[in-house]
């Protein structure tokens, strides 16, 4: 083997826990080697995922206000029109300003790039195959980061042209007359948005009682109404069971109390979660096995059952989330180097980008519940935020959770326009240990809707000032 081709660290997977491992690598001082698949590198999030969603949702978001909310600020906009191309060539350059912030980053930092398919060989090997072409480097420290894919249904298989996962519901060519989504999670109710606000008659079918359904019950409560009001419509305990095309037409077919329910579809898109993304990546070579979910099993380090091979990010437990995997990444690498890496899986955010944006931190309430542990809530409507009157943000609230005994915060649940902003301060708080007294008494700028956070925590013992 080749000086040339022996690392102190290799990272299968580009995406965001791939990439900041590898940097966090460069900066401790590990000869460090990243390899991708895919053309690009920034993994699902930067190319199909995250980053491309938020400029969609951003610039509809605008077309919205424009038709909707325009004309009571003196704004006239008469013969308001929007064009597919130029939104969709929007997104792709913010996209590609972010794949080259990637590209710049590993070269800044000295990784080495590898483009082709990433496989394990044993004996601390990795094969890189590309085309016809195979190369094989070393390291005795290799991390599979190699993300998620979407779930398929096996009665309603993707198309690519009528059934559709986010990949192609982030790029249609026209708005479709009507679309019917699959699942009420974090992909259905953003894209579900997106093109509701884009004139398609969007519905959103889901199998459990609730939209939202990770979030606290009122959270759910509050955000279905709101998005029915902008023109989502909602199917609750329903489940699809498969689809008809007759006549030309697709109609998706879903059951409810018994009794079957058709929706005449132009798209289909399935947004039911996602699984792990181990193809091909000869985890059988080196005796790795997945557990009943296809994720790969590791220890508090990331180890795997394989020597020196490591595991993070959507492939392993845990929420499927960029964020989480970037700290997992930073934490594995720090562990490689002898650092004392760690992440708090109490404080992670989890937010949906909707309008007005769904965002929490910690346990929820049914949780807590559950777990037998006492607990206190304090909840502030944005109805009584001066920022939020003065900014058409009223639609929403902050909930804060509190152990009843210790005041420690277990909890925040936000429904509110920059919800995934607002959140920050929660998580923060939570990092420390704080208690809703500590939120609660911490200084937020006036007018801000940062406010209702501290009014939410002062609520928690009765004590929030501009409560109504
Ligand atoms: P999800 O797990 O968030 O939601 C899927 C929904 O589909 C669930 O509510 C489930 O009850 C429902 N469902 C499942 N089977 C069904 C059926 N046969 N009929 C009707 N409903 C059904 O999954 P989603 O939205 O596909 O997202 C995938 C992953 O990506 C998640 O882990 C999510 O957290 C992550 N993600 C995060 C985003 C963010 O942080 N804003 C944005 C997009 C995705």
């Amino acid at each position: 083997m080749s000086e040339g081709n022996t690392f102190d660290l290799i990272i299968i997977g580009s995406g965001p826990g791939g990439y900041v491992a590898a940097i966090r690598g460069a900066q401790l001082g590990l000869k460090t080697a990243i390899i991708e698949k895919d053309e690009n590198l920034g993994g699902t999030c930067l190319n199909v995922g995250c980053i491309p969603s938020k400029a969609l949702l951003h610039s509809t978001e605008m077309y919205h206000f424009a038709g909707h909310g325009a004309e009571a600020h003196g704004i006239d906009l008469t013969n308001l029109s929007i064009s597919i191309e130029k939104l969709m060539a929007k997104k792709s350059r913010t996209v590609d300003q972010l794949r080259g912030g990637v590209q710049h980053l590993m070269k800044a930092n000295k990784i080495k790039v590898f483009r082709g398919l990433g496989m394990l060989a044993g004996d601390r090997k990795v094969r890189i195959k590309e085309m016809s072409d195979e190369t094989v480097i070393t390291s005795k420290n290799i991390i599979i980061a190699t993300g998620s894919a979407t779930i398929e249904l096996p009665f309603l298989e993707f198309d690519g042209e009528t059934v559709v996962s986010s990949d192609q519901a982030i790029a249609f060519d026209k708005v479709p007359e009507k679309l019917a989504v699959v699942g009420a999670g974090a992909i259905g109710l953003e894209l579900g948005s997106v093109w509701a606000r884009l004139g398609s008659q969007v519905d959103v079918i889901e199998f459990l009682p609730a939209i939202a359904p990770s979030f606290d019950k009122d959270v759910s409560k509050m955000a279905e109404r709101l998005f029915k009001k902008q023109g989502l419509n909602f199917h609750l305990k329903t489940k699809v069971t498969g689809l008809r095309k007759s006549k030309g037409k697709s109609v998706l077919i879903a059951e409810k109390d018994g009794k079957e329910i058709e929706f005449e579809a132009n798209k289909v898109l399935v947004a039911v979660g996602r699984k792990p993304y181990t193809d091909r990546l000869g985890l059988e070579v080196v005796g790795i096995e997945t557990d009943d979910k296809g994720r790969i099993p590791v220890d508090t380090h990331y180890k795997t059952a394989a020597d020196g091979i490591y595991a993070i990010g959507d492939v392993i437990p845990g929420p499927m989330l960029a964020h989480k995997a970037e700290e997992e990444g930073v934490a594995c690498v720090e562990r490689i180097a002898g650092q004392a890496g760690h992440v708090n899986y109490n404080a992670i955010p989890n937010v949906i980008y909707t309008e007005p944006e769904i965002a929490s931190v910690g346990q929820t309430e049914a949780a807590l519940k559950e777990a037998g542990i006492d607990f206190k809530s304090g909840k502030f409507n944005l109805a009584g935020n001066g920022r939020a009157i003065a900014t058409d943000a009223t639609d929403g609230f902050v909930k804060v959770t509190a152990c009843s005994k210790t005041d420690k915060i277990l909890g925040v649940q936000i429904i509110a326009k920059s919800g995934s902003e607002l959140i920050a301060s929660a998580v923060t708080h939570m990092e420390y240990g704080g208690s809703a007294e500590d939120l609660g008494r911490t200084i937020h700028a006036h007018p801000t809707l940062s406010e209702a956070m501290k009014e939410a925590a002062l609520a928690v013992d009765g004590n929030a000032i501009h409560s109504i």
